[in-house]
């Protein structure tokens, strides 16, 4: 799967990419992610992105020719299944979505700043808007970081069985059951017993157990249907 990531800011996307099981995706070939500088599609010598809204109102909009040339220059080069618009207005990036899109090709994904980006953008070339929640960034980047990491993590050859993402909170409608590693006694604060047990049916259920408790607990919402 490839990731086109088109932003003003490259350098900040420099490192959430380049280390850990982003970097194993990478390397083994499953997952390609470059990083566009919008900059170096602008049409003026400034070399500006954005201008003044139309209308009047505080904040600049960026303009819709350096994203159009990059977004057209990629689609020269082979297909794209999705454009994704980082934005807080977009719909809520949930567990469900991640796996949708682990199952797609190549994939570009623009960035906003400042004020917003030119309405058309979004409405001639973005196929889908995604929010990581409801609270305000400086800018896409970071969303843009999230968003990949929970979509690469989910292709599959990613990670191995220790890591499997099967067993992720989420992934199986509840919360992850509490996780212990040695010592068994920390300080008088011991491991519950049934982890010592050896029985991996008993194992295994108390695990479950503990997954629903979990959920009822902390995410009640999440038992609704
Ligand atoms: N850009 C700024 N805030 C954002 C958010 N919460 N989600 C996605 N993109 C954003």
């Amino acid at each position: 799967m490839r990731f086109d990531i088109i932003t003003v800011l490259p350098d900040l996307l420099q490192s959430p990419f380049a280390h850990s099981i982003l970097q194993r995706a990478q390397t083994k070939g499953i997952a390609e992610i470059v990083v566009h500088s919008l900059r170096d599609y602008s049409t003026n010598k400034q070399r500006s992105v954005d201008d003044y809204p139309y209308g009047g109102g505080s904040g600049m909009v960026m303009s819709i020719e350096p994203f159009a040339l990059c977004i057209e220059a990629l689609k020269s080069e082979r297909v794209y299944d999705e454009v994704i618009f980082m934005t807080p207005d977009g719909t809520t990036l949930n567990q469900t979505i991640a796996n949708e899109l682990s199952g797609k090709g190549n994939v570009i994904i623009l960035c906003g700043h400042y004020k917003g980006i030119d309405q058309r953008i979004r409405d001639i070339y973005v196929t889908r808007e995604i929010s990581i929640g409801d609270y305000v960034l400086s800018g896409g980047e970071l969303p843009a970081a999230v968003l990949v990491d929970a979509i690469v993590r989910l292709i599959p050859g990613v990670l191995n069985d220790e890591t499997s993402a099967l067993s992720d909170s989420f992934q199986g409608g509840l919360l992850d059951a509490p996780v212990y590693t040695r010592p068994a006694d920390w300080r008088g604060h011991q491991i519950p017993d049934i982890l010592l047990s050896g029985h991996e049916q008993k194992i295994s259920d108390w695990r479950h157990e503990q997954a629903v408790e979990r959920t009822r607990r902390l995410r009640p919402d999440m038992l609704e249907d």
